[in-house]
């Protein structure tokens, strides 16, 4: 008997999950950011492997407070959502305004004035959905002042509302509203205005990254994403991840950020070459910064060793006085398992086009499974 019984069973719970789904619920989340200057081709993404991409960046024009698309990238944004669906017709886009290289003086003077934020609010929803994204992505990295943060929660707010709005007159599902936040709801003594991100943002990407990296931290290697603690003091993920649900976000609005590039630093002696070891600035690039891909490339042509730290969680290999900390399988399986365990939405990674084959990509998916 319950051999019939359990099939009918699975197609209920399927059909009221399905129903949910419906509802603006967002199931959970197994996402990546791409973004044009790092020549990956949008059509070679295995959309496969994700449940959101977020297009980077839109910008923000500081005279208008519109939001625009480049010239240069207005072709491939206009096509993202089209080219991603021709593998997965479920994956969902959205598309990322600002980013770290933003003007953020703009973002605060936009924020500071109604009418202001009124351009920008309005303008993003035509953008989105004149390029058929599903949603709209904040990076405003980061606000700085009290004044901002509240200011932060009152743009919030009113998006909130302008969405809600559009979709009741338009008819269309209801735009998702997300925003790339700091690693903690605490960014240096400054608050984020947690009741407006609970109630307005469908989810938030916690930038769990840059802990540590040669261009800030040069002399010394370290870990530059590290899940935990392993020594006082030390920047870590879970950390941020208890702040931000200790200060009243739900976990189940909470995405782990996994960073598919790693940092290069110059060993000081080649001898000493464990975490913390003595480091003299950047090696390979200018900050430092490497994609996993080429970790992996450099790996194989100097026979590097490797190492896995798992009570940290970060991996790390050297060759010479070269010391590369990054996340390889056994970090990205670890940190998809942690965001599991927590009850968190899900993972997004940055970037897409760093990551090599989609062993990444495809560790992430499997340990988060279906
Ligand atoms: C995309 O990912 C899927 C799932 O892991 C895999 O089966 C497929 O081979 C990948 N496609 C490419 C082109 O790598
Ligand atoms: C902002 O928009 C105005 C009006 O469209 C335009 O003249 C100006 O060049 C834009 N500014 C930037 C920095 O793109
Ligand atoms: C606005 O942006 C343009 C282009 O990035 C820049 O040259 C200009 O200084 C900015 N204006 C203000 C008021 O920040
Ligand atoms: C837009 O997509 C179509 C089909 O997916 C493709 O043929 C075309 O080259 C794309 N255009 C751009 C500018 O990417
Ligand atoms: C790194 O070491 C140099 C030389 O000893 C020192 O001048 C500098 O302040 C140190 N940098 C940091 C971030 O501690
Ligand atoms: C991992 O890193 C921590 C912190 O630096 C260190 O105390 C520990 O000894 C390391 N574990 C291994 C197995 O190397
Ligand atoms: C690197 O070493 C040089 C020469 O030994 C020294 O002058 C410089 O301050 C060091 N830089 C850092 C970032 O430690």
């Amino acid at each position: 008997m319950a051999s019939k019984t359990s099939p009918f069973l699975f197609s209920i719970f399927f059909f009221l999950l399905g129903l949910h789904s419906c509802a603006g619920q967002t199931a959970n989340v197994k996402a990546v950011y791409w973004f044009p200057d790092s020549e990956f081709p949008v059509s070679s993404i295995n959309s496969t492997l994700f449940t959101h991409i977020f297009c980077a960046f839109a910008d923000l024009n500081n005279t208008t407070y519109q939001v625009t698309i480049s010239s240069a990238n207005a072709a491939k944004f206009k096509n993202f959502t089209q080219t991603v669906q021709q593998k997965n017709p479920n994956v969902k886009t959205l598309l990322s305004i600002g980013g770290g290289r933003a003007d953020k003086d703009a973002f605060a003077s936009m924020a500071s004035q109604a009418s202001r934020r009124k351009s920008f609010i309005d303008s993003s929803i035509n953008l989105a959905r004149s390029n058929n994204f599903h949603g709209l992505d904040l990076d405003w990295e980061y606000p700085d002042t009290a004044t901002k943060y509240a200011n932060f929660g009152t743009l919030l707010s009113e998006w909130r509302t302008a969405i809600a709005n559009e979709a009741r007159i338009s008819g269309e599902t209801t735009l998702l509203l997300t925003a790339a936040v700091f690693r903690s709801s605490n960014y240096y003594s400054l608050s984020y205005p947690v009741r407006s991100v609970s109630d307005n943002l469908d989810w938030i990407n916690v930038m769990s990254y840059d802990f540590y990296g040669p261009g800030w931290s040069p002399n010394f290697t370290a870990p530059p994403a590290a899940l935990y603690s392993g020594a006082s003091g030390q920047v870590n993920g879970d950390a941020g991840i208890r702040d931000w649900i200790q200060s009243g976000v739900a976990a189940r609005k909470i995405v782990l950020g996994l960073p598919f590039y790693g940092y290069a630093w110059r060993l000081v002696n080649s001898n000493n070459r464990g975490l913390f070891a003595p480091a003299n600035g950047s090696a390979i690039s200018g900050d430092g910064s490497i994609g996993y891909g080429q970790i992996r490339n450099f790996i194989s042509q100097n026979k590097a060793t490797t190492v896995y730290n798992g009570t940290v969680v970060t991996d790390y290999a050297y060759s010479g006085t070269t010391w590369i900390g990054y996340d390889d399988t056994q970090s990205v399986s670890t940190k998809v398992s942690y965001a599991k365990g927590k009850g968190l939405l899900g993972y997004f990674a940055w970037h897409v086009g760093a990551d090599s084959n989609w062993v990444l990509s495809q560790t992430a998916s499997r340990t988060w499974g279906a």
